[in-house]
C-alpha cells in the first residue's frame, strides 16, 4: 500500500470509529508532512482521495473539514485476499476455467518426445555434471534468442531455472539481499503464487494499480520508489496474468529510466511472451534496459514444454547474487528436459509448433468472449487481451464473484475470483476464465449457465 493510500486509510479509520467527528477541522497539510513523514503531494493526495469518499469538504480559504455522515460515499464491499490452495489449480471439473495452467491438450507433445527421446540417448555422456547455471546448449539457443529481439546479455548473465517460478523466487530473494529493503513494489491484480512467495519471504508488498488499458500511474510508483524504497518492482509488461494486457511502449521505456533513475531493479515476469494474437509479440522492458536493472524471468511452461519444469532468468546486475541463491536453492535443473528442449529449438521446430497453439488459443477466445458479451449482466466489462489464456471479466458492482464460486462449482464450472489477484481486500465483481480450457464446440452453454448464475445473483 502507497503512503497515501496508508494516510487516507488512517484518517478514514479514525473518522469511522468517531475519534474525529463532522465538523472538526484536520490538521494543515504542512503539520500532516511533519507528523507522517510525508511529501506535500502525499499529504494533497490522501486528502483529495478521503474528500472523493465523501469524508471531508475542502473550506473556501483553507483547510479541511470532516463531513457529517449523511455525505459519506458506502465503502466498496470488499472481501478478504485468499492464499492460494491446491483447489484453485483443479482440473478436476468439466469446464475448468479457473485453473491456471494451459490446456495440455493444445500442445503438439510428438516433437518434443521425440526430442527427449534423442536427449535421453545423448544423456549417458552427460550424466555426471548437472551445471549451475544450466545446459550450455539451451543457454546458447536462448541467447540467440534474446539477440533476434534485439538483447545483447552479458555472457554469464543467463541462468537456467526449475520452472518461471524458480526465476521469479531468486530473482525476489536477490534483489532483497542485494537493497537491504523488505518491501517491492507489485503491479496489481497479479499472479497469485508470486503474491504468495513474497508473503512467505516476508516481504511486505506495495500494490501499484493497473489500469484497465494495461498502464500504470507512473507518478504514484515514483511517489512509492522515493518514500518507501522498495527492493523492486515486480510486474508483467506483456500479456499481464491475469489480464492479458499489454504495457503501452512509451510507458515500459519510462518505467525502466525510473528504476535506473531509483537503482531499484524490476523483476519482469515474461512468462507468456510466445502466447501473442497479434502478428508478432511484445518488447519486454528488459530490450529497453541500458544498465542491467531488469531481471527477466521467463519459462517453457506456457508454450511448449508444460511439466518439463524448464524456465530461465536473464539476472542483469544481479547475476552473481542469482547464481549464489541458485546453489542453495536446487543445485541445477534437471539436464534431460534441457537437452531435449535446446535440441527442439536448434531444429526449428517449435516454430510451427507455436503457430498452431497460438491460432487454436485465439480461436476459443475469441468464441468464448462472443458467449460472455451474450450472456454475462448488463454492465460487464472483457479487458481485451492481447495475449496469454486468461480472459479477465469486471462484473458490475456488488456481485460477489468469491461467495458464488461453490454455486458455479455445482453445476461443474470453476472460474478464479478477483480476491486471489490482490494482496489486499478487494471488491469481488472480478474473475478469471481460463480459455485454454473452453470446448467452442461442446461448451458454449456453460459460459450461459454462468451468465445465469450472475445474473441470478444480481435480483
Ligand atoms: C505469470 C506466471 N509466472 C510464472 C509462472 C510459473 O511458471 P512455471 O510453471 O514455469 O514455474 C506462472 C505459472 O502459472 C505464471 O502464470
Amino acid at each position: 500500500m502507497s503512503k497515501t493510500q496508508q494516510l487516507a486509510q488512517l484518517f478514514r479509520h479514525a473518522i469511522e470509529q468517531g475519534q474525529l467527528r463532522a465538523g472538526d477541522r484536520m490538521p494543515s497539510l504542512r503539520q500532516l508532512c511533519q507528523d507522517h513523514a510525508v511529501s506535500l503531494t502525499t499529504a494533497q493526495r490522501a486528502y483529495a482521495e478521503l474528500e472523493r469518499q465523501g469524508l471531508l469538504q475542502a473550506l473556501p480559504r483553507s483547510g479541511f473539514r470532516v463531513c457529517p455522515p449523511a455525505t459519506r460515499a458506502a465503502p466498496a464491499e470488499t472481501a478478504a485476499p485468499q492464499t492460494l490452495r491446491m483447489e484453485h489449480l483443479t482440473t478436476a471439473l468439466p469446464m475448468p476455467w479457473g485453473c491456471p495452467f494451459i490446456n495440455p491438450a493444445l500442445i503438439n507433445t510428438t516433437p518434443m518426445n521425440r526430442a527427449l527421446g534423442r536427449a535421453l540417448q545423448d544423456y549417458r555422456d552427460a550424466l555426471s555434471s548437472t551445471p549451475l547455471e544450466g545446459f550450455d546448449g539451451l543457454r546458447r539457443e536462448l541467447g540467440l534468442h534474446y539477440l533476434s529481439q534485439g538483447i545483447a546479455l552479458a555472457g554469464d548473465e543467463l541462468l537456467i531455472t526449475c520452472g518461471g517460478m524458480e526465476a521469479l523466487t531468486l530473482a525476489m530473494r536477490a534483489a532483497v539481499s542485494a537493497s537491504g529493503s523488505q518491501s517491492m513494489v507489485v503491479v496489481t491484480p497479479a499472479f497469485p503464487a508470486a503474491l504468495e512467495q513474497l508473503r512467505h519471504l516476508g516481504i511486505a508488498i506495495l500494490p501499484a494499480a493497473l489500469s484497465e488499458q494495461g498502464s500504470l500511474d507512473l507518478a504514484a510508483v515514483e511517489e512509492t520508489l522515493h518514500e518507501q524504497r522498495p527492493a523492486g518492482i515486480v510486474l508483467m509488461a506483456n500479456f499481464q496474468h491475469p489480464t492479458g494486457l499489454v504495457m503501452p511502449e512509451a510507458q515500459k521505456r519510462a518505467l525502466v529510466a525510473l528504476a535506473e533513475q531509483y537503482r531499484v531493479c524490476i523483476i519482469e515476469d515474461d512468462t507468456y511472451r510466445e502466447l501473442y494474437f497479434g502478428k508478432q509479440g511484445a518488447s519486454p522492458l528488459k530490450a529497453f534496459d541500458r544498465s542491467g536493472t531488469v531481471l527477466h524471468c521467463s519459462s517453457f511452461s506456457k508454450s511448449l514444454a508444460p511439466g518439463y519444469r524448464v524456465g530461465w532468468i536473464a539476472a542483469g546486475r544481479l547475476s552473481d547474487t542469482v547464481r549464489g541463491l541458485k546453489l542453495c536453492s536446487s543445485l541445477g535443473t534437471p539436464l534431460p528436459s534441457q537437452m531435449a528442449l535446446a535440441r527442439l529449438l536448434a531444429t526449428g521446430q517449435h516454430g510451427d509448433m507455436l503457430t498452431r497453439l497460438r491460432a487454436s488459443l485465439r480461436q476459443r477466445r475469441d468464441a468464448m468472449v462472443q458467449q460472455i458479451m451474450e450472456s454475462f449482466p448488463a454492465g460487464s466489462r472483457l479487458l481485451r487481451a492481447e495475449g496469454g489464456y486468461f480472459q479477465w471479466v469486471v462484473l458490475p458492482e456488488g456481485l460477489d464473484c468469491a461467495a458464488l464460486l461453490p454455486l458455479a462449482i455445482e453445476q461443474g464450472i470453476h472460474y478464479a475470483p478477483a480476491t486471489l489477484f490482490y494482496p489486499h481486500p478487494v471488491a469481488a465483481n472480478a474473475l478469471r476464465l481460463n480459455f485454454s480450457f473452453f470446448d467452442p464446440l461442446h461448451q458454449r452453454e456453460g459460459v450461459a449457465l454462468l451468465g445465469a448464475l450472475l445474473r441470478q445473483a444480481m435480483e
